[in-house]
């Protein structure tokens, strides 16, 4: 994208670390039109190489540094120096080494980009801070919208020096030459033969973020498609998964295998079939396009964090295209699959939405319960980076030459993340679990789990998660009015390797294990394959065999098929993540409701104070207000805990000198947690 230009041309041998390096990183003029918020992120890479080539964990940047620039404008010059991991953060944060001192003098090739935050008031008051993305996915550097310098070779001197960058220009949106509808939001595409693009203006969504936001779809046809037909009815393949652009059946897709995308959908539009043995399935494929201000994708539920994308896709657009295309509008005839992301989300879209969709056909689902999150045992473990015997946890393995290999852990992966942004912004994986399955903080941003630095699990955060924990789900609404032990009996299907490289199958086997507890042996149709890995056909089907396989199954669901899906088992009051309970549970009031004030009661002389509520993970230091003014040293207090004033203790000093004069007490406590403004709460005033 951008040419490496020179910019510094002193060679130096010398591999001292830099202490003293900075970058001052200039904003040109008339690039931003008034005061902006965003995070900086700086790429020094090896001399030569496009710093954007390597992004990802496994192959980041020799350094990678990233910054909160809030309230910059045109002309201002950010200085971007040192680097620490003390939250909240506020300085530089850098991955795999924290501080710019830490860059070893040598020859890089340089470049930062800057992307652009927007503040919105959603519709529960609480305000946010966040980068809304704009037909690209959201890419986490360098996608639309993105300031940029250019690209240019660095001789860092290991000596105190300061490189001089511009960001001097903007990534483009992208050209769409489609129907398009309200800007770049979930873009659109050019329709052409075999792939209708919709776009709709979701009401929901743009009422609950307060601005327009919209969610797409790709519809693929099946060859000899005719939107006229007024007789013939297709089923739909919901095909879930990461942002799928314009074409959209790569990746994880059982679809995908062993073919072309394009020369798939050449061949399904044609009607020809690789195997002339059978004839083409007949069946609408169909992805979604629901880009969100915290990832590619919502992950296709309710929550508290993202809004009501569960709804806005299934009441929605759903809907929208049973009235436009031939589908078979009825529960048998919409199919949930996808692997990884779009695993979870199938499966849950059929967990939550029986009565809406058939059966799931999932892959290597992301954690269906949260006693293993990857390899985490989240509900028990103190600390997500590491076992209690000191062990690392491992976030990333590989199979080299038959044998697993373990090659990034949890805490290298959030660290790099961190660097990508603070308040789980970062729009990578672990930072959108934690919008998608927590709640909101009283900061408005998702309640962590854990301390993203040190790993720390904040067990009362980990409690919000537990309406996502979809084996909880089953298992906790088996046979109350819910019902799932009936009405989701041999519509589950999920597979995955025994290797999966991000331990995927240990939350699989955790609900296998949990549901058939309760519904015997196979309740819930589990394929474990050994020694597979993530990714790929996991049904050992071919494409073609895999959607016959599909058009059977609906074809023995049907009303007049051999095992017709009954309407018992797709009643309305089996429906869950109703978006009413997912906001009430984690959205702002419920923050709101979780905090309370300190509160001092006075009984017989004995002054007796609580600490007040406040969110998980922060630190609380609390105060003696004497007649106004502090008595004592400030005193470390966690939550729940109560104080007692010792009139006479060592506490405090100098009440004799006080002559028993005193009239008030108070006690002050300030929280801080990163992420988080410092807060200090008072307590009531009592007479001494
Ligand atoms: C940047 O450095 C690389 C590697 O040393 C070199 O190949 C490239 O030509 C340099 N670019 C410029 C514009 O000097
Ligand atoms: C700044 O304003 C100019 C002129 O109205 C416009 O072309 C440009 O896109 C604006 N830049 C940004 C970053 O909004
Ligand atoms: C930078 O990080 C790398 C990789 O973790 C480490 O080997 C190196 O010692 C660090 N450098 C400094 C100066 O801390
Ligand atoms: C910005 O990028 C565009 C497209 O790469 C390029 O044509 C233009 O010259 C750049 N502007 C500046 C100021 O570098
Ligand atoms: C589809 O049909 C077109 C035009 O008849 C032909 O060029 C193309 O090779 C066919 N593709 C496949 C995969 O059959
Ligand atoms: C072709 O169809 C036959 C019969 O259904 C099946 O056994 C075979 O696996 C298929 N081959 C391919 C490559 O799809
Ligand atoms: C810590 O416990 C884990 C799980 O039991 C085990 O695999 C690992 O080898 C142990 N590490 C040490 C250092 O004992
Ligand atoms: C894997 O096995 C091949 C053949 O035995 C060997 O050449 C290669 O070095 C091995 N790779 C690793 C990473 O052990
Ligand atoms: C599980 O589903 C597969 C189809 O993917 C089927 O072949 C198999 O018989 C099922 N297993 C059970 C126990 O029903
Ligand atoms: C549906 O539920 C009713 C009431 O529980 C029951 O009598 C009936 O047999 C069920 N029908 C089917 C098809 O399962």
């Amino acid at each position: 994208m951008k040419a490496a230009v020179l910019a510094a041309v002193t060679a130096l041998t010398s591999t001292a670390s830099a202490a003293g390096l900075s970058f001052d990183i200039t904003i040109a003029d008339g690039l931003l039109n008034s005061s902006t918020d965003g995070r900086v992120l700086l790429l020094i890479a090896p001399a030569g190489t496009d710093p954007l080539d390597d992004t990802d964990v496994v192959t980041t940047p020799d350094y990678f540094y990233g910054y909160n620039a809030f309230g910059v404008a045109s002309g201002d010059t950010l200085k971007l120096e040192g680097g620490s991991d003390v939250q909240p953060l506020t300085s530089v944060y850098g991955y795999p080494n924290v501080s710019l001192d830490d860059v070893e003098a040598g020859d890089y090739t340089v470049q930062a980009f800057m992307n652009v935050y927007e503040t919105v008031t959603r519709s529960d008051g609480s305000t946010v801070t966040l980068r809304f993305p704009c037909g690209d996915g959201g890419e986490p550097v360098g996608g639309t919208g993105s300031l940029y310098t250019e690209a240019v070779n660095v001789t860092i001197t290991g000596e105190i020096q300061a490189v001089e960058l511009t960001f001097d220009n903007v990534t483009a949106v992208e050209d769409f030459t489609g129907s398009e509808i309200g800007g770049c939001a979930q873009a659109n595409y050019e329709d052409w033969e075999q792939i209708r693009y919709v776009k709709i203006r979701s009401e929901v969504l743009s009422s609950f973020w307060n601005r327009d936001m919209y969610v797409g779809a790709n519809v693929l046809v099946p060859a000899g498609y005719d939107p006229e037909d007024t007789e013939t009815r297709y089923p739909v393949i919901y095909h879930q998964g990461h942002w799928p652009g314009p074409g959209g059946l790569y990746g994880y897709s059982p679809i995908a295998v062993g073919q072309a995308n394009l020369e798939f959908i050449d061949a399904w539009n044609n009607g020809t079939v690789t195997n002339t043995t059978d004839p083409a399935p007949k069946i609408i494929i169909i992805t979604i396009r629901h880009e969100t201000p915290y990832y590619d994708d919502s992950y296709a539920v309710n929550t508290a964090n993202l809004g009501p994308y569960g709804d806005a896709i299934n009441d929605e657009l759903i809907p929208y295209i049973d009235e436009h295309f031939n589908t078979i509008a009825a529960p048998y005839g919409r199919i949930q699959d996808g692997g990884s992301t779009g695993g979870w989300e199938s499966a849950a879209n059929l967990i939550f939405r029986p009565d809406l969709f058939g059966v799931c056909f999932s892959s290597y689902p992301d954690s269906m319960s949260f006693n293993r999150h990857q390899d985490i045992q989240l509900y028990t473990a103190a600390n997500a980076y590491t076992l209690a015997n000191g062990s690392d946890v491992y976030s990333i393995r590989e199979a080299i030459n038959d044998t697993l290999v373990n090659e990034i852990t949890v805490a290298q992966e959030n660290h790099w993340e961190l660097t990508y942004g603070t308040n789980s912004r970062a729009f990578q994986q672990w930072d959108v679990w934690n919008a998608v399955f927590g709640a909101q903080g009283i900061n408005s941003y998702p309640l962590e789990p854990w301390d993203k630095v040190t790993g720390e699990i904040y067990s009362e955060a980990v409690e919000y998660w537990k309406p996502m924990d979809l084996a909880l789900w089953v298992t906790t609404n088996w046979d109350n009015e819910l019902n799932l032990g009936e009405v989701l009996a041999d519509r589950i299907f999920i597979y995955v390797g025994s290797w999966d490289n991000y331990f995927l199958n240990e939350g699989v086997m955790e609900f296998r294990d949990q549901v058939d507890a309760l519904g015997g042996e196979g309740w819930a149709n589990v394929t474990i394959f050994e020694g597979k890995e993530h990714g790929g056909n996991y049904q050992l089907r071919t494409t073609w065999n895999y959607l016959q396989f599909v058009v059977d199954w609906v074809e023995a669901h049907a009303p007049d098929g051999e095992t017709p899906l009954s309407p018992n088992v797709t009643v309305a009051t089996s429906r869950g993540n109703k978006w009413e309970d997912v906001i009430a549970a984690g959205g702002h009031q419920a923050a709101l409701d979780r905090q309370a004030d300190p509160e001092l009661t006075a009984s017989n002389g004995n002054f007796v104070a609580s600490v007040g509520r406040w969110d998980s993970g922060v630190k609380l230091v609390a105060q003696w207000v004497v007649d106004g003014a502090p008595e004592g040293d400030s005193i470390t207090v966690t939550q729940g805990e109560e104080l007692t004033y010792q009139q006479s203790g060592s506490g405090w000093s100098g009440w004799s000198s006080w002559g028993g004069s005193k009239g008030s007490l108070q006690l002050l406590v300030t929280g801080t947690k990163g992420g988080y403004v410092d807060e200090t709460r008072a307590s009531n005033v009592v007479s001494l």
